[in-house]
């Protein structure tokens, strides 16, 4: 079987789950199936629950994954919908959510996340309306420069919005992206890829996702389990840092008040991972796409 997508840190997530021996373990982002096989091949008395909102994803993980027929389960939806449905399919012992875009999304040419695609889509799942098409043809130019900004963290992200606003409409991604390289110059990378990047997270609402996925966790009803999220970008990583952080409080009282007066017992656990895990430069080299992955660990009590 052809796998169109190489897993980021593999080692470093089947050890995040090592001391797991036994119930479920939920893939939130099992797009291909990587990481889900190495933790099936690890762990012979664990079952998985592997979530993907794309449907060529789970139809992919469905036929990989057919020697394991019976420890495997698949739901296609978002994630952070689909994990509070699922609560009563077994004694939850890990989350693993590696947030981000398949190399098959990117490299699949119709899909419209590539600098040559002749679509602009970048939906990762293909049933939502929302498409790069309308944020980039259709959103008000400051609404371009809060994405450009803040997702893609584009230098010129004032300068990059009114040249789009002034050349649209765009028909394909290869057209933004050939428009981009005439007036944007970058060393190392290809010169859409941040304003692609942020396009992208507009789009699939990754960041939002991530919060709703988080905020979903800290109300399933878990013990003994782990959390292990990767994320690409440092917008999400910073979210995943304080929420950790914020989940391994005792005390939930304001900031700046006198006496705590929560009860001083609402930690949901520890921060495994003070720094977060990121590749080896030999992975790097291997699996350039790793490059910003990092990955950070939380264990409930
Ligand atoms: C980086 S890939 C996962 C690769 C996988 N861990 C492996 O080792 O093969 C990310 C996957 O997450 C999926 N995804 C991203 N955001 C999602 C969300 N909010 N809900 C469900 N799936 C999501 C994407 O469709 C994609 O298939």
């Amino acid at each position: 079987m052809d796998i169109p997508h190489v897993s980021v840190l593999p080692q470093e997530i089947v050890d995040a789950f090592s001391t797991i021996d036994d119930g479920v373990i939920i893939d939130c982002t099992v797009g291909y199936g990587g990481h889900s096989e190495l933790i099936l091949e690890a762990k012979p008395n664990i079952k998985m629950i592997c979530i993907d909102q794309d449907i060529e994803a789970i139809e992919f993980s469905k036929k990989r994954f057919e020697k394991y027929e019976d420890r495997v389960s698949f739901y296609k939806g978002r994630f952070s919908d689909v994990i509070c449905e699922i609560e009563n399919l077994g004694e939850i012992r890990g989350v693993l959510a590696d947030i981000g875009v398949s190399s098959l999304q990117l490299d699949k040419e119709e899909r419209g996340f590539g600098f040559s695609s002749s679509s602009l889509d970048m939906r990762m799942d293909q049933n939502q309306s929302l498409s790069a098409k309308e944020v980039v043809n259709e959103y008000k130019k400051e609404n371009l420069e809060y994405i450009l900004k803040e997702y893609g963290e584009v230098r010129e992200w004032r300068r990059v919005a009114s040249l789009i606003v002034e050349e649209r409409p765009f028909e394909s991604s290869f057209s933004l992206a050939e428009f981009l390289s005439k007036h944007l110059y970058s060393k190392k990378l290809h010169p859409a890829t941040l304003v692609f990047q942020a396009i992208r997270i507009e789009v699939n609402d990754e960041l939002g996702e991530l919060k709703r996925l988080l905020d979903s966790i800290r109300k399933l009803n878990i013990h003994k389990s782990t959390i292990a999220i990767i994320s690409f970008h440092s917008l999400e990583d910073r979210v995943v840092k304080t929420t950790f952080k914020d989940w391994s409080k005792d005390c939930i009282c304001p900031k700046g008040v006198l006496r705590c007066a929560c009860g001083n017992n609402h930690s949901f656990g520890m921060v495994v991972t003070k720094k977060p895990i990121i590749p080896t430069k030999k992975e790097i080299y291997e699996n350039p796409r790793s490059r910003s992955s990092k990955l950070r660990i939380f264990r409930v009590k």
